[in-house]
């Protein structure tokens, strides 16, 4: 073995890692806020983590017994935007909540991480839980709510492990319980796992089901800030949304703001999967070029092949072509502009060996699956997808099959409860608009005839 291969890690099924020289230290593409401390050994425990400036935001928001105002205010400039998919201002969302209300108010922290090629919040959870404990704490506190609920994906054992370790530690440390640093503050905090529906992570499916009921999404209005979790005003936050907050109270708004573009503030975490030199979470300043987490963070396409797509933002983020994706910063705006968007900044990569047909039949059997049944588009729909999808790479498609799909896709969109269908609709969409000529190869080798009754 050289050198330089001993250097490089293996995952337990074999991946390459980022080279353990590299590891200690930010890769030059990379602008870490919220991963500083990532590798700092012990960081997942209360007294390495308090050592590096944690808990600090929380005594600043405590000991100055800063108004609620104060925070939303602060939130409001950093501009930060929700992580978990649909980019909404954060301290708007918090300031939905009632004021004096005389009701009992909730934060939920969205832990379900289960869009396929997104695994960035397990970073946070499982080596800076403390992080996004401090940030649900500030959070909890500007929207009054005594007790708050990770939900968590029921596959992350070991994440659920560290959160409740590391919620121990904050009661010990008294950032938990009873009146917080003797601010009269009184604030619990509890892990809910869940048992692996995708549809739990959208918010309205979450709260029915920590409410104990099947995670069924609910139609909003009304939104959860005036009547979630047991009908009381809740906030929902992404993991990566709670664990920026900390970083924004000790440093200010206006440093945050700094980084980043004009609508895109900040940085911003990426899990990149597929066929990439380097998979893994790097965090970059938004509005990056994609080319410095392609080449300077992932070590290019793997094997030197050339690059054939993207999907941006998690596996409902419609396809963007390798010229696009040059041309793209990974911002909300720029992954607009190309018809896309950041989501919850899962990337999948694909180089030109991929077929495009193959992926997408692929995804559609997830969305199938993972459809909770409620309205009859998404319902059907979803399984019609799957099912011509299948009759293309079985070669059983048929010419008309073409604009079947795109009909099918365009009635699934804003004609349900979530946007579950929309999520499968716009790839389907997006594919056979940039890719006609993936479909095209199997409509060749089609031994179909007639006509699909
Ligand atoms: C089907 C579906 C699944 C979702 N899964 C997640 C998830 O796993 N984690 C998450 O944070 N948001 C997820 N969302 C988005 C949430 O509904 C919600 O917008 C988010 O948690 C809000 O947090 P933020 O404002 O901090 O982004 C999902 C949405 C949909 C429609
Ligand atoms: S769109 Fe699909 S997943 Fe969402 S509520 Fe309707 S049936 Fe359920």
């Amino acid at each position: 073995m050289s050198h330089s291969t001993s250097l490089v890690k293996k995952t337990s099924h074999g991946a390459n890692m980022r080279p353990m020289a590299i590891e200690q230290q930010p890769l030059t593409a990379e602008k870490r806020l919220l991963l500083e401390h990532e590798h700092v050994p012990g960081i997942n425990k209360i007294d390495v983590y308090s050592s590096k400036g944690g808990y600090e935001a929380l005594k600043t928001v405590l000991k100055n017994k800063m108004t609620v105002d104060a925070i939303v205010d602060i939130m409001k400039k950093s501009g930060l935007r929700g992580r978990g998919g649909a980019g909404f201002p954060t301290g708007s969302k918090w300031s939905f909540v009632p004021k004096n209300d005389g009701k009992a108010h909730y934060l939920l922290c969205n832990a379900d991480e289960s869009e396929p090629g997104t695994f960035k919040d397990r970073v946070i959870l499982e080596k800076l839980p403390h992080m996004m404990i401090e940030g649900m704490i500030i959070g909890s506190y500007a929207i009054a709510a005594k007790k708050s609920y990770i939900y968590i994906r029921g596959e992350y054992t070991y994440a659920a492990l560290a959160i409740e370790k590391a919620i121990q530690e904050a009661y010990q440390a008294g950032f938990l319980g009873k009146d917080i640093l003797g601010s009269g503050f009184d604030h619990d905090m509890y892990v809910h796992r869940g048992a692996g529906a995708y549809i739990c992570g959208e918010e309205t499916g979450l709260i029915s089901s920590l409410e104990g009921k099947k995670g069924w999404p609910k139609l909003k209005p009304p939104f959860p800030a005036v009547e979630g979790y047991l009908k009381s005003p809740t906030v929902v936050n992404n993991v990566e949304t709670l664990a920026a907050v900390p970083w924004i109270i000790r440093n200010g708004p206006e440093a945050y703001a700094k980084f980043g573009t004009e609508k895109s503030k900040g940085t911003k975490m990426w899990s990149v999967s597929g066929d990439v030199n380097r998979p893994g979470v790097y965090e970059l300043e938004c509005g990056a070029p994609f080319k410095a987490l392609l080449e300077d963070c992932c070590g290019g396409v793997r094997g030197g092949k050339k690059l054939k797509a993207i999907i941006p933002g998690g596996s409902s983020a419609p396809i963007v072509t390798a010229e696009e994706a040059y041309q793209m910063t990974l911002d909300y705006e720029s992954i607009a502009s190309k018809g896309s968007m950041l989501g919850s900044g899962g990337m999948i990569v694909l180089d030109e060996t991929r077929d495009l047909v193959q992926v997408l039949k692929n995804l559609s059997e997830f969305y199938a699956d993972e459809s909770c049944g409620q309205c009859t588009p998404c319902r059907e729909g979803t399984g019609w997808i799957e099912k011509i999808l299948h009759s293309f790479t079985e070669k059983q498609a048929r010419r008309e099959d073409v604009d079947l799909l795109k009909n099918i896709a365009s009635n699934l969109q804003g004609r349900t409860i979530c946007v579950l269908a929309d999520s499968i609709a716009m790839p389907v969409e997006s594919y056979l608009k940039k890719f006609p000529q993936e479909f095209e190869k199997y409509l060749k080798k089609s031994t179909a005839s007639g006509t699909r009754v």
